[in-house]
């Protein structure tokens, strides 16, 4: 099927990846634990007992990477930096061999003509500050200011694109009140609390940012998720769909845009907390202007009204909402596939936000595998791309302004909880061999965009 969908002019294409997810060498230059190598050691907390080595040894293997980069044709790269390997302490000295692999990256990029996007938490908290409380406490909106400035001061003069956050919803409620995600806890109310705090850290990272990088243009990357009721929902079904959309969506793009948590939302925690973790002066500094904002999305999210005494899903405010199961075709990891719904969050995100969006995440997992002819062939991950780019032109011609794509992800790597089990990359990882071979969806993905830019 040939895809021949055009995309305005300066839009940008790009691929994805996180520091733990590939860079492996956790133990060394100068790096300090993790939260996810703790979690990770924890029997039962990640298939196979895997863990971030070797991951695509990227630290050591990250000139060759960027040139499969090029070759790939991507205008744009986004990658994490792994606060343990800059600020092992968490706070305090900065450890030169750590930035210095950064910013030795950001040069390999920038010779090889591809502007970075750099998150600067991507989940690797450092050990130590979980043992200070981690996102519990609020010292950590400081901290990460500190090693903001650490990053940028660093990088700044040829870094543009700052994203503070990457997908606060998992580093919150997944983490703390989901126990799936680093450090592993289950209460209703740490999630919240953690949310907001990340909140804060981003907020206080924002003009710590521009300060030490003038003309940057600062970002945060959210994980919004349609939320989907039943065909002919009930007023039950309709206030469990508020109730989820609270937690899912607006408990960031509210005091994010709007300066104010959704009062509905406080009003549905009111058994939890008095609210009285909101300081004065908290939501001023978390709406500090942004200059786009990042939307990472794979698949919506189905519920219904359940038993309004009971909340099953463990988020904070979600009692009487039953989560549904995903519907139609699904991916390895179980994922609905679902371009509309892409669609409708994307023009939300735009929206709620006013702002440029760029999609910083979107993919698919499948189960691939090197055929005899040295191929990878995954039809299914070509569709999914496919169909989900033809859904951001329609957001587009909907009036959304989306500036680039980003495929998640340039390579296979540690999917969390699922470890090596699932792959998304573009291209293929070996994790014995650490070979590396270009998917066909990844050779679609570079005929996409030598299309785009006349180059075919
Ligand atoms: C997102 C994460 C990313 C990756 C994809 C599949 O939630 O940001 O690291 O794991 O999901």
């Amino acid at each position: 099927m040939t895809f021949d969908t055009t995309f305005p002019d300066g839009f940008l294409w790009g691929a994805a990846t996180a520091s733990f997810q590939i860079e492996g060498a956790t133990t060394e230059g100068g790096r300090s634990a993790s939260i996810w190598d703790t979690f990770a050691a924890i029997e039962g907390n990640v298939a196979n007992k895997d863990t971030g080595d070797p991951a695509c040894e990227h630290y050591h293997r990250m000139p060759q990477d960027v040139v499969m980069m090029k070759a790939l044709g991507l205008d744009a790269y986004r990658f994490s930096v792994a606060w343990p390997r800059v600020i092992p302490d968490g706070v305090g000295a900065v450890n030169a061999e750590g930035i210095d692999f950064y910013d030795r990256l950001v040069d390999q990029l920038l010779d090889n003509g591809i502007r970075p996007f750099v998150t600067l938490y991507h989940w690797d908290l450092p050990q130590v500050l979980d043992d200070r409380g981690g996102w519990l406490s609020r010292d950590s909106a400081p901290w990460f200011g500190e090693y903001a400035a650490a990053v940028v001061g660093r990088l700044g003069d040829r870094v543009r694109n700052w994203t503070t956050l990457n997908e606060p919803w998992c580093s919150s409620f997944l983490s703390y009140s989901l126990a799936h995600h680093a450090p592993g806890h289950a209460d209703e109310l740490e999630g919240l609390l953690a949310a907001h705090h990340l909140m804060l850290a981003h907020g206080t990272a924002v003009p710590i940012i521009r300060d030490l990088c003038p003309g940057a243009e600062v970002s945060i990357t959210l994980n919004p998720t349609q939320v989907l009721g039943p065909q002919d929902p009930t007023a039950a079904d309709l206030d469990a769909v508020r109730r989820a959309d609270n937690n899912y969506n607006g408990v960031f793009y509210s005091p994010l845009f709007h300066g104010e948590y959704p009062n509905s939302m406080l009003e549905d925690v009111a058994h939890l907390t008095d609210g009285s973790f909101i300081h004065d002066g908290d939501l001023s500094t978390i709406s500090a202007p942004l200059d786009n904002l990042g939307v990472n999305n794979y698949f919506p999210t189905r519920v219904r009204a359940g038993d309004p005494g009971a909340n099953p899903t463990r988020l904070a405010g979600c009692e009487g909402v039953e989560a549904v199961a995903p519907q139609g075709a699904l991916t390895d990891m179980g994922w609905e596939q679902n371009p509309g719904a892409h669609r409708q969050i994307l023009l939300r995100s735009a929206h709620e936000s006013g702002l440029p969006v760029y999609i910083t995440e979107n993919g698919s997992a499948w189960a691939d595998t090197v055929s005899a002819d040295g191929a990878v062939h995954d039809p299914e991950r070509t569709a999914y791309l496919h169909s989900h780019l033809q859904a951001v032109r329609e957001a587009i011609d909907e009036g959304a302004d989306i500036r680039g794509y980003f495929a998640w992800s340039l390579m296979d790597n540690f999917e969390w909880a699922f470890g090596y089990d699932k792959r998304f990359g573009i291209v293929h990882v070996d994790y014995d061999s650490q070979v590396r071979t270009i998917k066909d969806s990844g050779h679609e993905y570079a005929r996409i965009i030598a299309a785009h830019h006349g180059r075919s």
